[in-house]
């Protein structure tokens, strides 16, 4: 069954072969190569150059910026607000929509000081209605699913996909099967699917196995495929970085910095800030750069030792679970546009990841694990001077800081690395680690323990 019939400004096409569709598979592959497709707008091509939709940049810009003011749906939606620059609906069906996007832009003072830089800000993708990135890709993808007709859509995922899918799906009226890696997701994300009414199936295997399978259920059942190898899902994680933009009044920071999991994420921030050049909305390009844990690394080992030639996969294995994978679809997308804006990637071990994580706990707009290490990979990359003390940085931070309490609880408690390889390394961390005191119930008791802390810990930067 084709997935799409959407074909008014926008087509398909191959990353690797640049064969042209108009829809595609259920696996969402090229069937000349196998390899992944993209959206593109032929439609922007004019006489006058590039426009979206027929829009010049400085009519975008007002448009969008006039929307802010408006209460439908589509212009609540932090995505589809951007809609010229998406692959659009059919008249008959509006978007499925819980008024993503919208999120905030946040100055991180004290991860500044601690990542060597002038000015750090953080773009809190956590801050979503399913508190992570996934929902400005969902509220595309799902409608599309709705408007092909699907009665099912499923995805393989390491918890916030399956949480975002989950609850797009139900709004949508349709409905949702995950399939993830048995007692390697949190909690939290786990929580979220049951609730928000997923069949949910826990395989016994990792993320890159539960893709295995997604990919023979999608080709033998009339099921939509919602992993990020469907492109409706990478043009919605396209709008973070426009409105990203919108907010900094469209002057391109030096660099954006993101984690690096199945690579998706990469892939559409990049996407949005080539096309962005490419219509005139900025003057130049950020460099976008990607950061991996060292576990789960195989994007930064196929970057480094083979020059993007080839992916090296790899069993992974980091505690930031979001990105707990070795065999990233995306690694094509994601070179690409890290080439193109000329960015790196990085890798950073548990115990960088972790400090990080605690430190943007402490400038109180926090985050889970896989979040954190972007801070850390600055820290790493400012060593290295590719990025220099005076540029401007801003970090994406793709989930909230309740996603995984069990890494934070243990992280506090000192037993996040106790009895493993990192424990020396992790004594660096006594300083940020504050457990909850128990105390007998009286004043003189609480007062003690205050006039201790007061005495002892530094005010936090303001
Ligand atoms: N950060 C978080 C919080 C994530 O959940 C993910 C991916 C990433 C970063 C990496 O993004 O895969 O686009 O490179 N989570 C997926 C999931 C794989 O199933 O929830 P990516």
């Amino acid at each position: 069954m084709p997935t799409t019939a959407e074909t008014r400004t926008s087509r398909l096409r191959c990353v690797n072969c640049a064969n042209v569709a108009d829809s595609a598979d259920q696996d969402f592959r090229c069937s000349t190569c196998g390899d992944l497709f993209e959206v593109f707008f032929p439609s922007w091509q004019t006489d006058d150059g590039l426009r979206a939709q027929g829009h010049t940049a400085p009519e975008l810009k007002s448009l969008w910026l006039a929307r802010r003011t408006r209460f439908e749906p589509e212009n609540t939606s932090g995505v589809w607000r951007f809609r010229e620059m998406l692959p659009a609906l059919s008249a008959a069906y509006h978007p499925i929509t819980l008024r993503e996007g919208n999120t905030p832009l946040y100055e991180l003072p004290g991860c500044a000081k601690s990542a060597a830089v002038d000015h750090l800000l953080a773009k809190h993708q956590g801050m979503n209605p399913t508190a992570s990135f996934k929902d400005t890709g969902m509220t595309t993808a799902s409608s599309f699913a709705r408007q092909a007709g699907f009665r099912w859509v499923a995805c393989a995922s390491t918890g916030n996909t399956s949480a975002s899918m989950a609850a797009y799906a139900t709004r949508g009226g349709i409905r949702s099967l995950v399939l993830i890696p048995e007692g390697k997701i949190s909690w939290g994300k786990l929580a979220q699917a049951l609730d928000y009414g997923a069949l949910t199936c826990q395989l016994r295997t990792d993320f890159d196995g539960c893709v295995q399978v997604l990919n023979e259920l999608v080709r033998s059942m009339p099921v939509y495929m919602l992993n990020s190898v469907n492109p409706y899902r990478i043009e919605g994680q396209k709008t973070a970085a426009i409105e990203l933009l919108e907010q900094l009044s469209w002057q391109p920071p030096d660099h954006i910095i993101v984690p690096g999991g199945n690579l998706g994420n990469s892939s559409a921030l990049g996407k949005a800030l080539l096309e962005m050049k490419d219509l005139g909305l900025i003057g130049r390009l950020p460099k976008l750069s990607v950061v991996q844990a060292e576990g789960a690394n195989p994007f930064y080992r196929t970057f480094h030792e083979l020059g993007g030639k080839q992916l090296i996969p790899m069993q992974a294995e980091t505690l930031a679970t979001a990105i707990r994978i070795g065999n990233p679809a995306s690694w094509k997308k994601a070179l690409r546009v890290i080439q193109s804006t000329g960015g790196t990637v990085e890798q950073v071990t548990e115990v960088e990841m972790a400090l990080a994580k605690a430190e943007i706990g402490l400038d109180g707009v926090g985050c889970e694990p896989a979040s954190a290490v972007t801070l850390a990979g600055l820290k790493k990359l400012v060593r290295k001077g590719f990025v220099k003390h005076t540029e401007s940085v801003v970090l994406i931070l793709t989930g909230h800081i309740l996603k995984d309490p069990e890494f934070t609880l243990k992280f506090h408690r000192g037993e996040l690395f106790a009895g493993t390889a990192h424990a020396a390394e992790a004594s660096a961390l006594k300083p940020l680690q504050r457990a909850p005191i128990v105390l007998d119930a009286t004043l003189d008791a609480v007062k003690k323990t205050l006039e201790q802390s007061d005495q002892t810990e530094a005010t936090p930067p303001i």
